[in-house]
């Protein structure tokens, strides 16, 4: 196998924008699928010209229900290294159709055979510290000693932390242990890839992720903190007596904490995204009458290099890789 040795980032960010410019058209029109289905066209068109020979192993689910982009899929050149890819060409599919913040397009690639692979998993429960903390946390520990020690190791009060919390029915509990503990929270419906990555930067306004969310989501967050620093500890935590057995039936230990380094294996990641809906993570996609602008991220595990990227693209190229008909 082929070692990765050139920044694939600077060509991963080419797949994110893509995707981002074709399903940005869908803001606030209500229609998740089609927001949804301009992005993942775009981004596997926008694949062929990667130089990988990369593998989806975080994909749009299994191949009888996702024609493109689906689990197992073989994606790139066939040129270049051996890769396992994740993908989430839009993260946050409601968070478009309701023209709400923080929409993002992401994908994180590592080394053959390094990405967890959550089979039957759809749920998993993170919690999510910036470098500063990431050796006092403690999945298993109630909410207020990890809040107290989280406060502790980054020189914060409690009451200063923020904690980002998706707005689900399953997480009333935790929302009211983080109130008793006197920490504020924010409370997003959606997108906690763009809350994990939040969590782990100690400039932003976010301290801590908390909750459960989507294990293929928590997968590609693990990319990037790679490259960002910071912890993310998690657990699968199946929402339903069908997926507790199929995660059993697959083989895979419940109990089990598992750490960003075996959620990814490699520190060789390469991550990127593209804001669709402008947010406090990134700005959305803005179209002019000559084209767009989108606002990325791009890092590199490896060598831990973070690049904010704004780019300019013109109105004819925006034509060439969209489903969406301008007219
Ligand atoms: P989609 O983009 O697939 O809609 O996922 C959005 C999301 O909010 C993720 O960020 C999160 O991990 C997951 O859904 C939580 O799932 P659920 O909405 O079922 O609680």
């Amino acid at each position: 196998m082929e070692a990765p040795d050139r920044n694939l980032a600077l060509d991963l960010v080419r797949v994110t924008e893509a995707a981002a410019l074709s399903s940005a058209r869908w803001l606030g029109r209500g229609d998740k699928n089609s927001g949804d289905q301009a992005a993942v066209d775009a981004m596997r068109l926008c694949f062929q010209s990667l130089n990988i020979t990369g593998t989806i192993v975080i994909g749009e689910g299994e191949k009888d229900e996702a024609p493109m982009l689906y689990n197992g899929e073989k994606v790139g050149s066939g040129r270049g290294p051996g890769v396992d890819v994740a993908v989430d060409p839009v993260e946050g599919t409601r968070l478009l159709a309701y023209g709400r913040p923080n929409a993002i397009s992401v994908v994180g690639i590592a080394p053959e055979g390094t990405m967890f692979d959550p089979g039957p998993s759809y749920y998993m429960k993170k919690l999510v510290v910036p470098a500063g903390a990431a050796q006092v946390v403690d999945l298993d520990a109630p909410v207020e000693v990890n809040l107290k020690s989280i406060a502790k190791a980054l020189g914060k009060d409690v009451d200063d932390l923020v904690v980002f919390v998706l707005d689900k029915p399953r997480h009333k509990e935790l929302v009211d242990d983080i109130r008793k503990a006197g920490a504020r929270i924010q409370l997003h419906t959606d997108g906690d890839v763009a809350g994990s990555l939040m969590a782990v930067d100690p400039r932003g306004e976010i301290d801590v992720m908390m909750g459960t969310g989507g294990t293929p989501e928590g997968v590609l967050s693990a990319c990037a903190i790679r490259a960002l620093g910071g912890q993310m500890l998690t657990k699968l935590d199946p929402q339903s007596e069908t997926e507790r057995q199929a995660c059993l039936d697959y083989g895979i230990d419940l109990n089990e904490v598992l750490s960003v380094t075996n959620l990814v294996k490699s520190e060789d990641t390469f991550f990127a995204a593209t804001g669709i809906s402008g947010g406090t993570f990134l700005p959305g996609v803005v179209y002019s009458g000559t084209g767009a602008n989108t606002y990325s991220l791009v890092m590199r595990g490896k060598t831990g290099t973070l690049r904010r990227i704004e780019a300019h693209h013109s109105w004819n190229k925006l034509m060439k890789f969209s489903s969406v008909k301008y007219d």
